[in-house]
């Protein structure tokens, strides 16, 4: 999932700069081969099965039973909990509309957590979503509530109908995402259609002004809004979404999209124009190439130009993106770009690029695919195994061996960050973690394609990394730096919706057995997850079913 409310990856390029006080406290050099890339694509591996992980599925449960206890005793009906002071907290992006329940519903569904899923759904139908005292974001109301809310109505009518409690429990999903959609939609009224991402409502909702907006928020939205076209059979939802994303497909002025398929970073709300042409695979841009493929998936036959440039895209990065550091030639990464001049900077949240190739490889049949998406989620696991915490960083940065090391774009860490780079093949730019599903959502894709057990246990790892440097109080929280030397982390005192929606969600998948929700490895996915992993029902109706 994106967060444009950070983009200082852009800000940053041209000074490269560090991060201060987090030094290496690492004395032992481990051999770089040691950490070589074992990821293999193995087409006939053996089939998924749930040996060993049940001990594992009842620790995540209980981590979401203490997270979910937390949030429901001291923030219940606000957008985040507050664990370390046992407080609440709503914001713009959330709106005081109970993110939190919005965002953990479609994971309590999954886990069988039916106590929880009851809590939510008595109260999602008293949100108000006509009144909030803060902006309102087009594109984090749609993947939050809208998607959240969609993906409970399909979950509950479809493979866990069994919980549904009543009809009009459920019923009552669908009414509140038509609510939410009607109030926003103003946001697409403008002279392009290219939708202003900025509301205002007071008390009636409107466009704050907003003069451009990001590829990624621009480029996140047909797949819910097409669903609630689909759901409703109201057309105009989708067709919003549609006409808005036509400028990202046939992006203009053509010097703007440096790499074929791969665009710059936004664009004017005006006329749908870019503004420039500086991209890639990180915060800003990143679910415009997510979509691309799901949106593909959610229905090919409607879809089939999305596709097209997914492919373009995917294919542009494998020839112009890829990265390896000089000390660990056997990473990879995928660099960003401004024009045709590459940035060699990554962090967690372009981490779900492995996850999204190995995807598209699947349903598109493409073992190159899925084979470079396994070898950018190894690269990934590497910013987790070499920080003192276990965990990855924000945002990371590396020398790439194919670029002159005197380059300007290309300069050697500072002094401080020598030793920890010479080991690790990359050195941290932004410390903290917000806990960030990308890494464990690309294990997931990882599993499901191969079946092999090192994925789930790479998982494993790092979920229990995870919980146990970021537990306090009733519940867990961001913290400020991975690469703890001393003492106990800063906590931001802050528990992430997504942290229900997301995080325990992929853990808890990549450690159950196959089901109608699972990723499949022949492609035939029943559901498709938008980037808040709600999972939505891939649509029926055409009669035509995926290759393969
Ligand atoms: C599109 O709108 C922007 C902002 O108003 C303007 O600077 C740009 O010249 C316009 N481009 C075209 C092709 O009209
Ligand atoms: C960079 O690393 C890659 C992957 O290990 C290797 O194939 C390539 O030869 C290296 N390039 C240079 C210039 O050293
Ligand atoms: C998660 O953290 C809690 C609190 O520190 C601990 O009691 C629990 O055992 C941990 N669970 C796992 C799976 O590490
Ligand atoms: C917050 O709640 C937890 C769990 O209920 C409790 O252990 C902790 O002491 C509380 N902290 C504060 C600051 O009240």
């Amino acid at each position: 999932m994106l967060h444009v409310g950070t983009p200082s990856i852009f800000i940053n390029f041209a000074g490269r700069p560090i991060a201060q006080g987090h030094q290496s406290s690492f004395s032992t050099r481990r051999a770089a081969d040691a950490m070589r890339l074992q990821a293999t694509w193995l087409p006939l591996a053996a089939l998924i099965t749930n040996t060993a992980a049940n001990d594992k599925i009842e620790a995540v449960r209980e981590v979401f039973k203490r997270t979910w206890d937390g949030y429901r005793e001291y923030a219940w009906g606000h957008d985040s909990l507050r664990p370390a002071t046992n407080g609440s907290f709503d914001d713009s992006y959330r709106n005081g509309w109970g993110a939190s329940a919005v965002d953990a519903l479609s994971t309590a569904i999954i886990m069988g957590e039916t106590e929880a899923v009851g809590h939510i759904l008595k109260f999602i139908p008293t949100i108000d979503f006509g009144t909030t005292s803060t902006e309102v974001s087009l594109f984090e109301t749609t993947i939050r509530y809208i998607g959240g809310l969609l993906s409970g109505y399909d979950l509950l009518r479809g493979p866990y109908k069994d919980m549904a409690p009543s009809k009009e429990a459920v019923d009552n999903l669908l009414e509140q995402a038509i609510r939410v959609a009607d109030l926003i939609k103003v946001a697409f009224d403008t002279p392009s259609g290219v939708p202003d991402n900025d509301l205002i409502f007071d008390p009636e909702p409107r466009r704050k002004g907003t003069p451009d907006n990001w590829v990624a928020t621009v480029g996140s939205l047909v797949l819910e809004w097409e669903r609630l076209s689909d759901l409703t059979g109201n057309r105009e939802y989708g067709e919003l979404a549609k006409r808005a994303q036509a400028y990202l497909l046939d992006p203009q002025p053509p010097e703007l999209e440096p790499f074929p398929g791969l665009v710059g970073s936004r664009v004017w709300v005006d006329n749908g124009t870019f503004v420039d042409a500086m991209g890639g695979w990180n915060g800003g841009t990143d679910s415009f190439y997510e979509y691309l493929i799901k949106t593909y998936i959610y229905d090919p036959v409607r879809f089939e130009s999305y596709k097209d440039r997914w492919v373009l895209a995917v294919e542009s990065s494998m020839k112009h993106l890829a990265s390896h550091p000089t000390t660990r030639p056997d990473l990879t990464f995928l660099s960003m770009y401004l024009g045709e001049t590459l940035f060699f900077y990554s962090g967690h949240l372009a981490c779900f690029q492995g996850g999204n190739f190995i995807l598209g490889g699947l349903v598109l049949d493409e073992p190159r695919y899925v084979n470079f998406g396994l070898e950018l989620t190894a690269g990934c696991r590497e910013s987790y195994i070499q920080t003192t915490t276990g965990i990855g960083p924000e945002l990371f940065t590396w020398q790439d061996n194919a670029t002159a090391p005197d380059a300007p774009n290309n300069s050697p860490p500072p002094e401080e960050y020598a030793d920890f780079y010479e080991k690790a093949g990359f050195w941290i730019v932004s410390p903290q973690y917000s806990l960030r599903p990308e890494v464990i959502e690309s294990y997931y894709y990882a599993y499901r394609a191969t079946g092999d057990e090192m994925y789930r246990k790479w998982a494993w790892d790092a979920f229990v990394k995870i919980n146990n440097t970021c537990s306090v109080g009733s519940g867990v929280s961001s913290i400020a730096d991975v690469q703890l030397t001393v003492g106990a982390p800063v906590f931001y005192d802050f528990q992430e919706s997504f942290w229900f929606s997301e995080v325990l969600k992929y853990i808890y998948l990549i450690l159950e057995d196959d089901s109608d929700v699972q990723v499949k490895r022949d492609g035939g996915d029943l559901f498709v997850y938008n980037t808040e992993a709600h999972p939505i029902r891939v649509f029926e109706g055409t009669g035509k079913r995926r290759r393969r």
